[in-house]
């Protein structure tokens, strides 16, 4: 089994990407730290809760609350592209749901507790990494692995024609992290691996919806309006690049091609920023990451059939459901 701990601005793929680590014998989920990203912080934390609790794993694995905004410039909503981020559905709320002990701290703590041992997967903006590290300079030393979620290799943007979302978010952050001396770096990108291998049609999606479980009906619920937006912006389908990036920590046969990089963001630029510069060996610069290059959606398909036909008693009732 795999210690892993997800960063996450808990939105539509983000929920699933929590499901896959509750569900999956082969993770075990120490905690979830809470990133500003797609949606009102506060929103994002009561669908994390609500994922939690779908799954009936409630107050089983801690909930902790990260960076409420960037580094240094103001949040950027992906409201338009995933609504609420988990369709409009509610649940009883109350101050125990999360865990006091602050998201940074929970992963500094984690780490020194258990050093080489944690791997982390980041599926938001970085600023919570970023933070960690530079609070307790050995923290890279101690992740086993950090997978993160974010830019493209030397392709299309979905926030910006240059720039994927999260590296857009905190460009700063995620310039850190690539700069932090972490052992395991890898890098599910937007353009291709996502756009390529963790897209599936509206008809394989309604396939995946036809488990009538508490967790197949959430997961329709979280992912329908993700899926309206991409349609109506040429993106041909439902998109999963947070769940497939935690897929290929936990399972390494999903990882098809991978190739050695030197990763910048770009900081300063209004036009590009957060454009993720990704160089390969041609360029001889000294790597800092595996990008991969090609994944196996369609295994990732079965391995995400078997979660949503997974049967579970939610620890609350979620309005809506
Ligand atoms: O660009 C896609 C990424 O940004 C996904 O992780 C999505 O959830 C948002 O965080
Ligand atoms: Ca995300």
């Amino acid at each position: 089994m795999h210690p892993v701990i997800i960063d996450t601005d808990t939105a539509q793929d983000d929920c699933v990407t929590i499901l896959l680590g509750l569900l999956d014998p082969a993770c075990d989920l120490r905690a979830v730290t809470m990133v500003a990203g797609n949606v009102t912080f506060e929103r994002q934390v009561h669908n994390a809760a609500m994922t939690l609790s779908v799954a009936g794993k409630l107050g089983e694995v801690p909930l902790h609350l990260g960076c409420d905004r960037p580094m240094m410039r103001p949040w950027v909503s992906a409201e338009d592209v995933h609504g609420d981020g988990s369709g409009g559905l509610s649940m009883e709320f109350d101050e125990s749901v999360v865990d006091p002990k602050h998201g940074v701290d929970a992963l500094i703590d984690a780490v020194n507790a258990e050093p080489g041992e944690i791997s982390i997967v980041a599926i938001g903006p970085l600023t919570n990494i970023a933070t960690a590290v530079v609070k307790d300079r050995s923290f890279a030393s101690k992740v086993k692995s950090l997978y993160v979620m974010g830019g493209s290799n030397n392709g299309r943007g979905n926030v910006t024609p240059s720039a994927e979302f999260n590296f857009y978010v905190d460009p700063e952050a995620a310039q850190i992290v690539m700069d932090a001396g972490f052992k395991d770096l890898k890098i599910v990108t937007w353009d291709p691996v996502t756009l390529v291998d963790a897209t599936y049609s509206r008809e394989d999606y309604n396939n995946l919806c036809r488990f009538k479980t508490p967790i197949g009906k959430f997961f329709r619920r979280v992912c329908d309006a993700t899926l309206d937006f991409n349609e109506s912006v040429g993106v041909m389908g439902s998109t999963h690049p947070d769940s497939i990036t935690l897929g290929a920590l936990l399972h390494p046969e999903l990882v098809l091609q991978e190739g050695s990089y030197r990763v910048d963001v770009e900081c300063q630029s209004t036009l590009t920023r957060g454009f993720s510069a990704m160089a390969w060996d041609k360029y001889d610069l000294e790597p800092n990451a595996t990008v991969f290059e090609k994944l196996d959606g369609q295994a990732f398909y079965r391995i995400l059939e078997g979660i949503l036909a997974t049967e579970t008693q939610p620890s609350r009732e979620i309005e809506g459901l």
